[in-house]
């Protein structure tokens, strides 16, 4: 199948970015840190299950945080022993992913209070670690999502709720396995990751924890090629590892990553086709098949950048392109145009992989088909349905 026969609107897997990335990014960081590297595939960054399988065919894990994902990494064949657990609601999940060797990140003082009266005093012992919930926008003001307000995910440094956790696991004869550091930011900067990587030396000179069996660093990566100007793997690899090692041992401590966007993002394309174009009161609307909803969930003012096949005239182009919906603000925020878009133009956005098609809803439309290419290639992968909004138990 040729692009010009897809069905659209659509998503366009690209393979052969999804693989590079995901080389690209082990490779930079393997080279600095060694062996001892494990990568955990973002669930929710995209939960389609091609790219979960393929990312485990490579060495990833499934990194899941709610007992759903957990479900959907088990269906898509993932071994438990090869999930990691995080997130602020394991539920039922906690104890049973403990006992099936899965490698678990606490969350929060209940969920040490609850493996601790399981599995304390007994023989059998999970692979446990702590989420460190640390200041960060102090560190890095300006920077994080958290601004004005305390971030929400894992154990406070401050009040002492980390420095109570590690007692209640020594008290109960439970080892701490690894620290988990995720922190999402705005800037994704390199001054983030060294900020989160001090914090874990800092850590691990105040508790005696440079014998970890882990350090997980978590996800929050640029990547791919559409960012110019942003920290490439090399950098975000170079800032990390160098400052881990002054107080960790690459041949004793894995070093836990969680990409999602960073192997994702440029992975996947958008495509759309004009539905019809019309003028009002001098300003030149285009209407696409598909939606602002698809691949700027969030509808937050930026723009994605893109691609127009059969361009219509050059010349200031100054039109409107808007979706499908009956939203007025479902208008897409491409710039740069140089051309009219003419009723044979298609728009192809690009950096469409994170966060996009798995806030897919059926508001007005159906999910958009998931075509996978492969060297020029396209292969219908998921098709449009209407199927999760018939079903009735
Ligand atoms: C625990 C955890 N790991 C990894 C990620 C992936 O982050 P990103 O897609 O920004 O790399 C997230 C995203 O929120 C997360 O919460």
């Amino acid at each position: 199948m040729l692009l010009t026969e897809l069905n659209t609107p659509c998503y366009i897997i690209r393979a052969g970015e999804f693989e590079e990335n995901m080389a690209r990014f082990r490779a930079a960081f393997a080279s600095r840190w060694g062996e001892k590297l494990l990568l955990g595939y973002s669930v929710k960054t995209n939960n389609f299950p091609w790219l979960l399988k393929t990312a485990m065919e490579r060495g990833f894990w499934a990194e899941v945080v709610s007992p759903d994902e957990y479900d959907f990494a088990l269906r898509c064949g993932c071994p438990e022993e090869k999930i990691l657990f995080n997130g602020p609601q394991k539920q039922d999940r906690l104890l049973s992913a403990c006992r099936a060797g899965a490698t678990v990140n606490l969350d929060n003082l209940e969920e040490v209070e609850a493996v601790c009266a399981a599995f304390g005093g007994g023989d059998f012992q999970p692979r446990l670690g702590l989420r460190v919930n640390f200041d960060l926008e102090a560190l890095c003001p300006g920077e994080t999502t958290c601004q004005g307000v305390p971030g929400r995910f894992g154990l406070c440094l401050e009040n002492g709720d980390f420095a109570r956790a590690l007692e209640k696991l020594q008290g109960a004869g439970l080892p701490l396995a690894g620290l988990h550091l995720h922190q999402s930011s705005k800037s994704r900067s390199l001054k983030i990751f060294a900020a989160i990587a001090e914090t874990a030396v800092k850590l691990a000179g105040e508790y005696g924890l440079t014998a970890l069996d882990y350090v997980d660093m978590g996800g929050g990566f640029f990547g791919g090629s559409f960012f110019p100007g942003k920290p490439g793997f090399e950098e975000y690899a170079e800032t990390v590892c160098a400052i881990l090692k002054t107080a960790f041992d690459p041949t004793r401590t894995t070093l836990v990553l969680e990409p999602g966007a960073a192997v994702l993002a440029t992975s996947m394309d958008y495509l759309c086709s004009v539905l019809n174009i019309r003028e009002v009161r001098g300003q030149r609307i285009v209407t696409l098949d598909g939606s602002l909803l698809h691949i700027n969930p969030m509808m937050n003012p930026h723009p994605t950048p893109f691609t127009m096949l059969n361009p219509g005239a050059e010349g200031g182009a100054d039109q409107i392109v808007a979706g499908s919906t009956c939203m007025e603000l479902d208008r897409f925020w491409p710039r740069d145009m140089h051309n009219l878009a003419g009723h044979e133009t298609q728009f192809l956005f690009h950096a469409c992989g994170a966060y996009m098609s798995t806030h897919n809803s059926s508001f007005i439309n159906a999910a958009p088909n998931i075509y996978l290419e492969r060297g020029g290639d396209y292969t219908l992968l998921r098709k449009k349905s209407l199927d999760a909004l018939l079903r009735v138990e």
